[in-house]
């Protein structure tokens, strides 16, 4: 029912950093600034795709998930109050603030808010890159992935596939027991991941992917050359096929910036892979590369 992930919204006492980090470094455009001083990012010609509210400490303040047809909010939130959870509705100033028509929100069992949403805002042929990039891959596969720590994968399993939808597209299984599954709700191999972190909830990471690879490559370069701390070499991941380098953001989080994902189609059949990456992708020596992004523990949330 859901059909791509739409925005994404954090707090950060660092979010003025985003003014010329996400335009210099990572080809985004900036969108007018929300009323409470945040930055708002633009890949596409939607009004923004991530919000950075000003905050005391870098969080993640709420995923914003599209549904395709306006009737869809109303059986959306029968199904999650269907599944015990208290499901709000977006008055008028909530929903010009996000750039939307409409919206509901909940928080999930692990406290992180999502909202659904339909008729995000867009302006036509507006969209002009922070830096001479070829574009990010959006549309119908919305703005990229979100990668959340979960203390049990398996309780996160049984909430987003049935309560908010979501198809498992693979596993990775890794010989130290570990695992992430990776799930899609349009033909992006994966909008959503999650990772298990005992002790902690949080988000490691958010996808952006260009249409080309020299996107990246020039992006490793200026990470390099700017200083920006690099969490993972450049490298190729067994499951989506992808081509990309992680960095860290001025929020904790890292963004993985990529290109060449395979797309996803309803004759997908889930396999299980024993390791992340084909190629590359070695973790870096540099120490502010190395924090796990955003966590709380999880006695803080009583999960
Ligand atoms: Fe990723």
């Amino acid at each position: 029912m859901l059909s791509s992930l739409a925005y994404l919204g954090f707090r950060s006492p660092n979010s003025d950093q985003w003014r010329t980090f996400a335009p210099d470094i990572l080809g985004c455009m900036l969108g007018e600034d929300g009323e409470d001083g945040s930055v708002r990012v633009r890949i596409d010609d939607a009004e923004w795709r991530i919000q950075i509210h000003p905050g005391e400490t870098d969080e993640v303040a709420y995923f914003g998930w599209a549904v395709s047809e306006e009737g869809m909010l109303p059986a959306f939130a029968e199904r999650l109050r269907a599944a015990g959870l208290t499901v709000h509705t977006g008055d008028r100033g909530l929903a010009e603030k996000r750039s939307v028509d409409q919206l509901i929100w909940f928080e999930d069992p692990w406290a992180f808010r999502h909202e659904v949403v339909w008729g995000q805002v867009v302006e036509p042929s507006s969209f002009r890159p922070g830096r001479p990039v070829s574009g990010f891959v959006t549309g119908k596969q919305g703005l990229g992935h979100a990668v959340l720590l979960l203390p049990d994968v398996e309780a996160g399993h049984a909430f987003f596939t049935e309560v908010m939808g979501f198809r498992l597209s693979d596993k990775i299984a890794r010989p130290d027991g570990t695992q992430s599954h990776f799930y899609h709700c349009n033909g992006r191999h994966h909008s959503l991941a999650l990772a298990q972190v005992p002790g902690a909830v949080g988000l490691n990471h958010i996808m952006l992917q260009l249409h080309n690879i020299d996107d990246v490559g020039t992006a490793l370069d200026l990470c390099r050359a700017r200083g920006v701390p690099l969490r993972k070499e450049l490298g190729r991941h067994t499951n989506d096929q992808m081509i990309s380098f992680y960095l860290t953001t001025p929020s904790s989080f890292h963004l993985e910036y990529g290109f060449g994902a395979l797309d996803v189609d309803d004759d997908w059949v889930p396999a299980t892979y024993r390791r992340a990456s084909t190629w590359g992708h070695k973790m870096t020596d540099d120490p502010a590369g190395r924090t796990p992004g955003i966590l709380r523990r999880t006695e803080a949330v009583g999960a």
